[in-house]
């Protein structure tokens, strides 16, 4: 049977409240199938950005089969584009990030405007026009400082995702900022597993020592359901919305994104061992109250988000195979706040270092024991995991309508 019949019966049947079968974390035709359906049809979040601040500045990002290129023009808009050259498709950037003033392809040096149209190209014969070879365009979407790419020829609509969360990104001004620190880990499972443990902090207390003295163990934070039930938070909605800060739990219908804003655990301001502030220079000056707690963003399938009084931190999600991860990390301050006088580098990132690092450790053992033959898909906690059942979900219905629309043209081309 073709494996889209397969993947789509298996998704139809499967046991709710349980975890996926086998394949769906190990096996390289379903991975395949994952990356045509989700990751070159969806907004991805690659970077932000204050990474490419001026004319020029750019990076290079790795989608599946796909090298991009996102870049900053000379009219300061932010564009992106396939990195593979209209000549012979040597990449066209081969740095992580750079500057240039235009984009020379390194084999044979034609030469690119930072719009993507091809401005040089040597002794290409007379019929040769270079309006035919411009560099391809991706989509690409900027909000609150976010830098979104969708690879698909249509994109899906981008409005609902910035009416939803730039009212709550917009506050704390994460244009202005500077990435103070990244780093990028390999997890060996697949980005589906890396996705399930985050979504969840049923593992938190026995996991996370670092981070459970701040962020509070309690589903309703994590979770889909029960916020609103909970005084705690209820009470933190309302002195935030008070204070212009948008903060109650919003999910789009697709339940593809979030955000919602949380307090942290008792007198708790940062991630860092004291619960104190890790930057003494606001993140923002349009925050005017303490103790917000922890502005929480989600976009399936690339990034979560926290966004606090002192700093930000991004994650970016990645797979490279079908049992490989790659999750980057980067830890957001005030451009003008100064290492070693408004921060010390190890305070800011030392819990998350630590947190990331453990959540590896756990998403690899569980890869490991999925591996097994004898796995099978077992329950998820209706109390701790509703956050993860609401991620199967959604993966389940986006694979679901993408394989059932995808097999409708088909047919309706025989
Ligand atoms: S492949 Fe880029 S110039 Fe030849
Ligand atoms: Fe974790």
């Amino acid at each position: 049977m073709d494996i889209r019949e397969t993947v789509l019966r298996q998704l139809k049947n499967r046991r709710e409240g349980f975890s996926l079968e086998q394949p769906f974390y190990i096996d390289q035709d379903y991975f395949k199938l994952d990356m045509e359906m989700i990751w070159y049809r969806d907004w991805l979040f690659v970077g932000h950005d204050c990474e490419i601040n001026r004319s020029g500045n750019y990076f290079t990002v790795q989608v599946g089969d796909y090298p991009v290129v996102i870049v900053r023009g000379r009219d300061k808009v932010i564009r992106a584009f396939h990195n593979t050259c209209r000549h012979r498709g040597h990449r066209v950037c081969t740095a992580e990030k750079g500057a240039a003033a235009k984009l020379v392809c390194p084999y044979h040096q034609w030469t690119y405007d930072l719009d993507g149209s091809l401005v040089f190209a040597r002794q290409m014969g007379e019929e040769f026009d270079k309006a035919d070879f411009g560099m391809k365009p991706v989509h690409c979407q900027s909000v609150g400082g976010y830098i979104f790419i969708c690879l698909a020829d249509e994109a899906p609509d981008f409005a609902p995702v910035r009416q939803t969360i730039e009212p709550y990104i917009a506050p704390h001004q994460l244009t202005e900022v500077k990435v103070a620190f990244e780093s990028t880990i390999v997890e060996k499972g697949n980005w589906k597993l890396v996705w399930e443990n985050n979504r969840e902090c049923y593992h938190c207390a026995g996991n996370h020592p670092e981070l459970c003295r701040t962020y509070p163990e309690a589903p309703s934070a994590t979770g889909v359901q029960g916020a609103a039930d909970d005084p705690v938070i209820s009470e933190h909605w309302q002195r935030c919305e008070a204070a212009g800060l948008p903060s109650t739990f919003t999910m789009h219908q697709s339940g593809q994104f979030r955000v919602a804003r949380m307090p942290l655990v008792e007198d708790a301001e940062s991630y860092t061992m004291s619960g104190k502030r890790a930057v003494q220079r606001p993140l923002s000056d349009d925050v005017k109250i303490s103790h917000i707690g922890t502005m929480l963003l989600f976009h399936y399938p690339t990034t979560w988000n926290h966004m606090l009084v002192d700093h930000a931190i991004s994650f970016r999600v990645l797979p490279l195979s079908a049992e490989e991860t790659q999750v980057t990390t980067k830890w957001l301050v005030h451009k003008d706040a100064v290492e070693g006088k408004d921060y010390d580098l190890e305070e800011l990132t030392h819990v998350w270092k630590m947190t990331n690092d453990q959540d590896r450790q756990i998403v690899e053992e569980n890869a490991f024991g999925i591996r097994s033959p004898a796995y099978q898909p077992g329950p998820y906690s209706p109390d701790h995991e509703g956050g993860v059942m609401q991620f199967v979900e959604w993966y389940t219905n986006f694979m679901t309508d993408r394989l059932q629309g995808d097999r409708a043209k088909l047919s309706a081309v025989a």
